[in-house]
C-alpha cells in the first residue's frame, strides 16, 4: 500500500512527461477532414507534391492547412496552397470535387499552379463559411459561374490571371457581403459589358483590368461610393469623362488603355487620398484640372492621350 502510494506520483509524471513529449502543438485533426483531404490530394494529378499529408500525422501539422482554434476544433478552416515558385509546390489537374466537403473552410488560398485547369467545381457552394476565395495565377477557364454567389458567406475574391472568358454573370452584383467584397477579375478574357447590376453596386475593390470589356461604366463612379481600387485598365471601354463625380475615397484609379472621351473634371481634386493614377492611352482632351491631387502626377501618369495639355500655354 505505502509502495503503491509512493509510486503514484511518479507514474503521474511520467505520464504527463510521456504528454508533452508525444502531443502535437496544433490540434488533433477531425478524422472526417482528414479523409477529404486525402482525397483533394489524390484528386490531383501530382498528388506527390503532398510531401506533408501523410495520413499517419495530425492534418492540422500539415504544409497549408490551417485548424479551428477553438474547444471544438480539428476541423479544417484554411486551406493555403500557394506556390512561391519552388518546383515541388506546382500541382498540376482539375479543382477536386472533394474541396466542397470542408465544412468549416473560411479560407481557400490555390495560386499560381499554370497547370491546374478546368472549370470551378459546384460543389464549392457547400462551403457555407467560406469567406475569402483567392485562387489567382491558375489556368482555370469557362465561363465565371452565377453559382458563387449562392456562398453567401463571401467577402473577397480573386481569381486574376486565369482563363475564364465569355460575360460577367449580372448576379455577381449579388454578394450580401458587398460591401467589403474585392472582386479581382483581372488578366482573364472577359468580354462584352459590365452588366448594369455590377455597375450599380458599391465596391470596396474592383479590378477587372486586361480584359476585353466593352460598354459605359460610368454608374461605377458616384462621389458618395465606398471604392478605394478601381482598376479598370486595358479594356475596349468607351465613355465621356467630363462630368464624372468619382469615388471621394479611391487610392487607386487606373483607366489607361480604353477608349475614353472627354476632358478629365476638376472634381479629381477631391480625391484626397490618390496615390496610383493613370489615364494614359485614351482619348482625352482639354486641360488637366490644376489642384492638390492632378499636380502629385506627372506627364507619365497622363500621356499619351488625344489632346490633352497641362496648361492653357501647352494647349496652343
Ligand atoms: C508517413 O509517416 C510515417 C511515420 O512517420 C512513415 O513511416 C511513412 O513512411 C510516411 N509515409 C509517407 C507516404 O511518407
Ligand atoms: C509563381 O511560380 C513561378 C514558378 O513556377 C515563380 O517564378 C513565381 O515567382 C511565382 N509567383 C508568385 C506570385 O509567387
Ligand atoms: C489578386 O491576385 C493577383 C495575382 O496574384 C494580384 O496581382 C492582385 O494584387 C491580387 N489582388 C488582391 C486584391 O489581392
Ligand atoms: C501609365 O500607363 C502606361 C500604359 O499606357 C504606362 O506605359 C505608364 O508607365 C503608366 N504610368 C505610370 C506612372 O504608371
Amino acid at each position: 500500500m505505502a509502495a503503491h502510494n509512493h509510486l503514484l506520483p511518479i507514474s503521474l509524471l511520467s505520464l504527463l512527461f510521456f504528454f508533452f513529449l508525444t502531443s502535437p502543438p496544433a490540434l488533433a485533426c477531425d478524422p472526417g477532414d482528414r479523409a477529404v483531404l486525402l482525397k483533394i490530394k489524390a484528386g490531383f494529378l501530382n498528388p506527390g507534391k503532398f510531401t506533408s499529408w501523410n495520413e499517419s500525422t495530425n492534418c492540422c501539422t500539415w504544409y497549408g492547412v490551417k485548424c479551428n482554434p477553438h474547444d471544438d476544433g480539428g476541423r479544417v478552416t484554411s486551406l493555403d496552397y500557394r506556390n512561391y515558385g519552388a518546383a515541388s509546390d506546382s500541382l498540376s489537374g482539375r479543382l477536386p470535387d472533394e474541396l466542397g466537403d470542408l465544412p468549416f473552410l473560411s479560407d481557400l488560398l490555390l495560386a499560381n499552379h499554370t497547370n491546374v485547369y478546368g472549370i470551378l467545381p459546384l460543389t464549392l457552394t457547400r462551403l457555407t463559411r467560406l469567406s475569402f476565395l483567392y485562387l489567382p495565377l491558375n489556368s482555370l477557364s469557362g465561363a465565371l459561374p452565377s453559382f458563387l454567389t449562392q456562398i453567401r458567406s463571401l467577402t473577397f475574391i480573386n481569381l486574376s490571371y486565369n482563363k475564364f472568358s465569355g460575360l460577367i454573370p449580372p448576379e455577381f452584383s449579388n454578394f450580401p457581403a458587398l460591401e467589403t467584397l474585392a472582386l479581382q477579375l483581372a488578366g482573364n478574357m472577359l468580354s462584352g459589358n459590365i452588366p448594369t447590376e455590377l455597375l450599380a453596386a458599391n465596391w470596396a475593390t474592383l479590378d477587372l483590368s486586361y480584359n476585353k470589356l466593352t460598354g459605359d461604366p460610368t454608374a461605377l463612379f458616384a462621389a458618395n461610393k465606398a471604392t478605394t481600387y478601381m482598376d479598370l485598365s486595358f479594356n475596349k471601354l468607351e465613355f465621356d469623362m467630363t462630368g464624372i463625380d468619382f469615388p471621394v475615397k479611391l487610392i487607386t484609379l487606373t483607366l489607361e488603355n480604353n477608349m475614353i472621351k472627354g476632358s478629365i473634371p476638376a472634381q479629381i481634386n477631391h480625391l484626397s487620398d490618390l496615390l496610383i493614377f493613370n489615364v494614359s492611352s485614351n482619348q482625352l482632351c482639354g486641360i488637366i484640372p490644376a489642384g492638390p491631387v492632378m499636380d502629385r502626377f506627372d506627364n507619365t501618369h497622363f500621356f499619351p492621350n488625344k489632346c490633352l495639355c497641362r496648361s492653357k500655354v501647352s494647349c496652343l
